[in-house]
């Protein structure tokens, strides 16, 4: 009999990395993988699921225009346990620290279904930072059945958290899984996207995304000063600045830095047209967690504009360094970056600490084994 796997993702990165795991699910002879989106985001949600061309189940449609935390949280607790009633799963599998999956871990809690959580144990010292997703990861941790920690940095969180080590395996991101599924193909669609971007295209480029709530405000009006300053001083380097959707971001942005000649406000890129830019890029400027798990496969320098993160592994590996919000600390760490050759390199590392791109695998063998006897059982009685 085949485990049913109820598959449960939302946002940009969620897609990104569960489609993998979906994938291998559809392969494994023993699983049967159920596919809800909660539709939290909606267009840059659906590219990823049409390029992966994964096949959905449910689609919660949940998205509304600047959605508050707690109205989000309150749809989505009561549409998923409807999902939850009407699939009967032996399984639910949630990833990350998005309100989707602070909803999948409580929905299976609720039910008494055994929660897998992909990507556990991220940690920062503040439950504030970042926000709301710190949270969001701690309670999703005190819900989980099976913990997939990416590295060993997160297993030795939970297991300091007292989580039992029978319960906790590291796995590798399933980010990486993904990337190995696009980085080729990209580099051979090459010419699509070089006709796309003539004026990117081979040319010096610093690529920009920012999306943090505790971003929101300030933060955002200080990254946009810093870029403006930027883009003056070194006007032969372009900079290409995929804008998020959320308003509290695509606002701002806009007001400060359209209508610049090397500065790019580009609506969110696709996911492959984002892998062809990453690996086109100088260097990076990022509040992103994936970006940080990504580039360091395409040996690019990440300067995290934020405070803390809970991916120290790159941090110690010298892939990335956190630069904060203050515009004066941006520009000097830049152009650092573009002047100084030796400075540079030794951002880019050989060995991407999380993972080997076969995540998604030892994920569905883990759960199989685990779990496959919660249906014997029902079976039984
Ligand atoms: C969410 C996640 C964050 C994750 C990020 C990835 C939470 C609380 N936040 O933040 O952890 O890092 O996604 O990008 O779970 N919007 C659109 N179309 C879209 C997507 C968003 O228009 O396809 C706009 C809508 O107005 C929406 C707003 O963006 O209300 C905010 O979306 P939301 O998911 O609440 O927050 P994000 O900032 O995207
Ligand atoms: N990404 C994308 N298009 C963009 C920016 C990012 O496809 O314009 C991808 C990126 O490759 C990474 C993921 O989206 O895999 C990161 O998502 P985001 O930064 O929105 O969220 P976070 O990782 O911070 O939760």
């Amino acid at each position: 009999m085949s485990l049913r796997m109820l598959c449960i993702f939302g946002t940009r990165p969620e897609a990104i990395k569960m489609a993998p795991l979906v994938l291998a699910a559809q392969r494994h002879p023993k699983v049967t993988p159920i596919v809800c989106l909660t539709g939290q985001h909606r267009e840059m949600l659906d590219q990823v699921v049409k390029y992966f061309g994964l096949r959905v189940d449910h689609d919660l449609n949940l998205m509304q225009p600047n959605q508050t935390l707690s109205e989000l949280t309150a749809r989505c607790l009561q549409m998923l346990t409807g999902v939850i009633s009407e699939t009967k799963p032996d399984c639910i599998v949630g990833q990350g620290d998005t309100t989707t999956a602070l909803c999948a871990s409580m929905a299976a809690f609720y039910a008494r279904i055994p929660f897998i959580h992909v990507e556990a144990g991220l940690r920062t010292d503040s439950i504030d930072s970042p926000f709301p997703e710190e949270f969001n990861r701690r309670v999703c941790s005190l819900t989980t059945a099976l913990h997939c920690a990416p590295t060993e940095a997160a297993q030795d969180n939970l297991l300091r958290e007292g989580y039992s080590p029978n319960d906790v395996v590291v796995t590798g991101n399933t980010v990486l899984d993904a990337l190995k599924l696009s980085v080729q193909q990209e580099r051979a669609n090459s010419s699509t996207w070089i006709q796309k971007y003539p004026d990117i295209a081979g040319r010096p480029m610093v690529l920009i995304t920012a999306h943090r709530r505790e971003n929101h405000g300030e933060g955002i009006r200080n990254l946009c000063s810093a870029i403006g300053q930027l883009a003056d001083m070194f006007p032969k380097i372009q900079y290409v600045y995929p804008v998020h959707m959320n308003p509290n971001i695509c606002g701002p942005v806009h007001e400060i830095l359209a209508g610049r000649k090397n500065v790019h406000l580009i609506p969110p890129a696709d996911y492959p047209e984002f892998i062809w830019l990453m690996d086109q890029a100088t260097l990076i400027l990022s509040d992103s967690g994936g970006v940080q798990e990504e580039a360091p496969s395409l040996r690019k320098p990440v300067l995290v504009t934020r405070d803390s993160t809970e991916r120290p592994e790159a941090l110690a590996a010298g892939a990335t360094r956190l630069v904060g919000t203050d515009p004066v600390r941006i520009v000097r760490e830049v152009c650092e970056l573009l002047t100084n050759r030796d400075a540079y390199t030794a951002m880019q590392v050989d060995v991407n600490p999380y993972g080997d791109g076969k995540a998604s695998e030892r994920i569905i063998d883990l759960a199989c084994r685990r779990f496959s006897h919660q249906n014997q059982l029902a079976m039984s009685h």
